[in-house]
């Protein structure tokens, strides 16, 4: 088919296309965004290894078993902003991860269970599940004004991410708050000048599971990953923190189609 009908026919195929594919990552690009951004949100990581046996199924049995996971996941996009990465060759402990946000966790759990129940989800085991939420800022009100302004430049993110929990130890809850606010604006001037290459995301996981803090990282620059993470063991709260990583995530960003297709090959 040629000529000016066809011209509309693939422009309006295009912008289609545009659509789905920034709708892909939930329903209504604003309540992705609220979920993101806003304090009181639930975010959940889940790591999910291949079994082998998957691997020496039929390739066909495995790409419907694959679409199943991904209608599975788009399915319950109205209530949740899904997130994938791919771990395998970068992280020895699982292949793929999930990062949920959701105003309730069970809904996030009712993803999980889906996933599970799926014919993949039968290949699948879960390797680690971290549960966090978001909070406003704890200290930053406490900082000096030039520094509120430093923070509020933006940052870069990348095709790498990093998920480091933080556990904490009881000298460090029991400090009153303006010890700690000190000790934060000490972190906070260690970690600036990567502040324009490595974007990072809290979760306070005291209570939700074993660690206190969820610390969620995006960068194209490991290498200031790297450095930064140096920079702040040298800081005095680093001294407070009892567990660090154990596990480190590293892994890339991936589309849901991506990842299919990865996985599927
Ligand atoms: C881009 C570099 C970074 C900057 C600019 C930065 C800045 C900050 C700021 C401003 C806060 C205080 C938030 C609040 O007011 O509640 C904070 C908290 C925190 N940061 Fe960083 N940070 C960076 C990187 C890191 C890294 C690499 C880690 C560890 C892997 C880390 C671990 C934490 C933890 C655990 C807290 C919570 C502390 C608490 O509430 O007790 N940060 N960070």
């Amino acid at each position: 088919m040629t000529g000016p009908r066809h011209m509309v026919h693939s422009v309006f195929a295009g912008v289609l296309f545009v659509l789905s594919a920034a709708g892909a990552s939930s329903a209504s690009a604003a309540d992705r965004d609220k979920l993101l951004s806003e304090p009181g949100v639930y975010g959940t990581f889940a790591a999910f290894r291949i079994n082998d046996e998957w691997g020496r199924l039929d390739q066909k049995v495995r790409s419907t078993q694959l679409n199943a996971f991904k209608a599975v996941v788009e399915r319950h996009r109205d209530k949740l902003a899904i997130d994938t990465y791919l771990l395998r060759g970068l992280s020895d402990r699982a292949d793929f991860l999930l990062r949920i946000h959701g105003a309730e966790l069970k809904d996030s759990q009712q993803l999980l269970l889906d996933v599970l129940a799926s014919p993949f989800g039968r290949y699948l085991s879960g390797e680690l599940i971290l549960n966090g939420m978001s909070k406003k800022a704890n200290y930053v009100p406490g900082f000096p004004d030039g520094m509120k302004a430093d923070l509020k430049a933006p940052s870069e993110s990348g095709p790498y991410v990093a998920v480091i929990p933080i556990r904490k130890d009881a000298d460090w809850w029991a400090l009153p708050q303006d010890q700690r606010l000190a000790m934060m604006q000490e972190h906070t001037e260690a970690a600036l000048p990567y502040h324009k290459t490595v974007k990072r995301k809290l979760y306070h996981s005291t209570g939700l599971d074993d660690f206190d803090f969820i610390t969620y990282f995006e960068t194209a620059k490991p290498d200031d990953l790297h450095s930064l993470i140096l920079a702040l063991s040298k800081v005095k709260e680093a001294r407070h923190n009892r567990r660090f990583g154990h596990p480190t995530l590293l892994g890339t960003v991936t589309t849901l189609d991506q990842l299919i297709e990865t996985l599927g090959q």
